[in-house]
């Protein structure tokens, strides 16, 4: 136990260039304390003492602002950077080295009482203000963009961006979790609605060409067709 706690405290470092000190950590960081919060509300929350599971809950929320429901699981080094106005559903499963940025909801759908809220694997970055509803499965590895609505499963190896959510990169190649969390290119997010207009620049750009080809040839066809009409004046005179 102790073990996973040092790394709670540990990955702000690794996640944060902000993070200077480990005073500074343990102080400042409503990330870290919400999941420690979380840590002993889960076990609470396991060993039947729900009641006061959630008011441990509840109580993580009024001082961080971060909600995560003491049925949630989640894995080692989870990070939640600033943290503010993040929910994190009863049925969510979060694997490890997982990061999460303020305003993520991770929510249900369906009022019944079952798997209704989503799983995030291995590796994983969410941007912040972005939604995840339903019992969606985020495949390892892969990235949601800021403000992103996702209602579908998401494939390994993607990033995800939009309303509702779309793939927009997905190369399927494997990356090492610490690389992956330092190469976050927040600013390099790929825009679909510039991707295609590009195209769509590209397009008109070739069709312009081919209109110009079809004008130089009929060009020539009329030069040829006006010299054949010289041509056979001539020899009648
Ligand atoms: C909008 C909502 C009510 C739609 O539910 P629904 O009628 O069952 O719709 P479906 O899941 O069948 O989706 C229909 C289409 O809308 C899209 N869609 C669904 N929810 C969407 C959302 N929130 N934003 C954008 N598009 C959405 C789906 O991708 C789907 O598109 P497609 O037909 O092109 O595949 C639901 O998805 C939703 O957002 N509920 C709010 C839940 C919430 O806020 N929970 C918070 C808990 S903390």
């Amino acid at each position: 136990m102790w073990s996973i706690l040092k790394e709670d405290v540990r990955v702000a470092f690794e996640r944060d260039p902000a993070a200077r000190n480990l005073f500074e950590v343990l102080v400042s960081y409503p990330g870290v304390h919400a999941l420690l919060l979380h840590r002993f509300a889960y076990r609470l929350w396991h060993r039947g003492w729900r009641n006061l599971a959630r008011f441990v809950s509840h109580l993580s929320r009024f001082l961080t602002g971060i909600e995560i429901h003491p049925g949630a699981t989640v894995g080692r080094r989870f990070f939640i950077d600033h943290g503010m106005g993040v929910v994190i559903g009863e049925t969510s499963q979060i694997g490890d080295d997982v990061t999460l940025y303020q305003g993520v909801t991770l929510g249900g759908i369906s009022l019944r009482r079952e798997k209704r809220h989503p799983t995030v694997e291995d590796c994983v970055i969410i941007g912040a203000g972005a939604i995840v509803l339903g019992p969606v499965v985020v495949g390892r590895n892969s990235k949601i963009g800021s403000g992103s609505v996702v209602v579908k499963d998401v494939p390994e190896n993607s990033t995800v961006v939009g309303v509702p959510g779309k793939v927009v990169e997905g190369d399927g190649v494997h990356r090492d979790p610490v690389e992956h969390h330092i190469a976050l290119d927040h600013d390099r997010l790929p825009d679909p609605m510039a991707k295609s207009l590009g195209n769509l620049a590209e397009y008109i750009q070739r069709l312009e060409q081919r209109v110009n080809d079809l004008d130089a040839k009929q060009g020539g066809l009329e030069a040829r067709h006006r010299e054949e009409v010289e041509e056979t004046r001539r020899y009648r005179n």
